[in-house]
């Protein structure tokens, strides 16, 4: 069963990971803040992305390009006349609608069948008593709402002190320009060779006329984009280059997903139809995830053609073309887009990771996150705090293994309870120091220097020489699995 979203809003406000900005001030629904848990998720999952698709590969490099630009940049991309959402606004409560989504959410309804008693009807559906559909605001339930007017949902500011048009600028509603304005600097400081890709992660801002479902419509969001440059007169495998690379970036992003925790079944290609393209586009598949609200666009894969770098050209007078050495010509790259967001994926992974368990008769919370994606990868807890020695041990060993990864230490619970913490914010490890580690004195027992190591998923625990836990840890944190270095100590209970 897959967990709610009032449930993961709030272990995430519970736990530290996401809070809604100006909290303190009644919030401001369409923007949030990650807490100390949240920054390590989002963290993770940037780097996982950079080390994937910029690092690892040969064909791919970085940018970090400026959120303010050039207002020409909006005119030549389209943006200004184009990015635009058509809205209704209610002629009582004042409330604005995306005209398209409208009919996507329950509605209220004062229903005359029933001596206008007042009923919330579930979205898309008629009230079962009178039979009316939505005609009013949804929300109110009584105001007329106003014919469709296109909205831009861009950020305007001003460039400079004085506030007048010549200095009105936008904050970017995507990182993608910043790639094409830049095409021709990366080619020649880089000495690319097509096809090649430029990956940027970034903030951009877009004035969504209906945020909401926790982060998943933000105004404030976090892009992870790659623009993927293909010659369009070059073929591989018998298919025109963009049309083949456009195939190659959807397999490779469903593979990605799967990779840190996304199960198959909650992912879906969704092809746009011709007239939901944008103006850019020659095809676009959009991969949708199943949110807890339902199949929503997790991230969107588009064939821009050589539409940007186009219009780029025109409008800064500056040729952007690549130059074919063996057909020894000039030619516009065709441009594979995968963009993604940073909030969507963080939440489809918390999503998946989502469990509860029955274990020994008790509830157990657990996020079954990617080692990679966990905030915190090992927990270190002393089972007596009241014993200086074990507390001592405890506290090096942390400080011991935080060099090399995120590693805290808790005493302010018994052992079960904070092993059921360390569970429900998805830590893969805790390591016990107890008292056969450091021995008693008192009886004349010497301590064996070992340590428990519990895995988060089956609960197994083994027996490891505290000096060997750096070694022990490269592995389970990197690619040896559980099993394999459970097989090599011996089990405890
Ligand atoms: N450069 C192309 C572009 O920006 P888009 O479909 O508008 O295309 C790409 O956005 C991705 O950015 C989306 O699939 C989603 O992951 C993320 N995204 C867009 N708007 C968002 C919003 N308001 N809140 C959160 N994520 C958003």
């Amino acid at each position: 069963m897959s967990v709610s979203m009032d449930v993961l809003v709030s272990l995430c406000k519970r736990r530290g990971f996401i809070f809604q900005s100006s909290e303190i001030y009644g919030g401001t629904g369409s923007c949030w803040d990650y807490g100390p848990l949240g920054v390590e998720l989002k963290n993770n999952l940037r780097r996982v992305w950079w080390r994937d698709f910029v690092q690892v590969r040969n064909d791919v490099v970085g940018l970090d390009a400026s959120i303010l630009m050039h207002p020409m940049v909006w005119k030549a991309s389209g943006h200004t006349e184009k990015f635009t959402d058509p809205m209704v606004d209610c002629r009582e409560c004042k409330l604005r609608f995306r005209a398209d989504q409208v009919n996507e959410q329950p509605w209220t309804h004062y229903c005359p069948a029933t001596k206008g008693n007042k009923f919330t009807v579930p979205a898309g559906e008629g009230c079962r008593h009178c039979g009316a559909t939505r005609t009013l605001c949804p929300e109110c339930g009584k105001g007329e709402l106003t014919a469709p007017r296109q909205f831009n949902l861009m950020f305007k500011t001003f460039m400079g002190p004085v506030e007048e048009e010549a200095t009105l600028t936008y904050l970017r509603p995507e990182t993608a320009q910043g790639i094409f304005v830049n095409f021709d600097n990366v080619l020649q400081a880089m000495r690319l060779k097509l096809p090649f890709g430029i990956a940027q992660i970034g903030k951009a801002f877009r004035n969504e006329i209906t945020p909401g479902n926790f982060i998943f419509r933000v105004r404030e969001l976090e892009q992870m984009e790659i623009e993927y440059f293909v010659n369009p007169h070059d073929t591989v495998e018998g298919r025109p280059a963009d049309e083949y690379w456009h195939e190659r970036w959807i397999e490779e992003y469903l593979a990605w997903f799967q990779r840190y925790g996304m199960q198959r079944e909650n992912l879906r290609l969704r092809e746009h139809d011709k007239d939901e393209l944008s103006h850019y586009s020659k095809r676009t598949v959009d991969i949708d995830y199943r949110f807890p609200m339902g199949w929503s666009e997790l991230m969107g894969i588009a064939n821009r053609t050589d539409y940007d770098l186009k219009q780029h050209a025109k409008f800064s007078g500056k040729a952007l073309t690549y130059f074919d050495e063996e057909r020894k010509e000039h030619v516009v790259p065709y441009v594979i887009e995968p963009s993604v967001g940073v909030e969507r994926p963080l939440l489809a992974f918390l999503v998946d990771a989502y469990r509860e368990e029955e274990v020994r008769g008790e509830k157990r919370v657990v996020l079954r996150f990617h080692r990679e994606l966990a905030p915190i990868k090992i927990a270190v807890l002393p089972l007596l705090k009241k014993r200086g020695e074990i507390v001592a041990i405890a506290h090096d060993i942390r400080a011991r293994l935080a060099r090399s990864w995120r590693a805290v230490y808790d005493d302010t619970a018994a052992i079960g309870r904070l092993y059921r913490r360390q569970d429900e914010v998805g830590t893969p490890y805790c390591v016990t120091v107890d008292v056969k580690t450091v021995g008693d004195p008192d009886k004349g027992e010497a301590g064996d220097g070992q340590v428990t190591i519990r895995e988060r998923d089956s609960m197994e625990q083994i027996r490891v020489p505290a000096a060997e836990l750096e070694s022990v840890f490269a592995g389970l944190l990197g690619e040896t699995p559980w099993p394999e270095v459970a097989a090599r100590y011996p089990r405890t209970v």
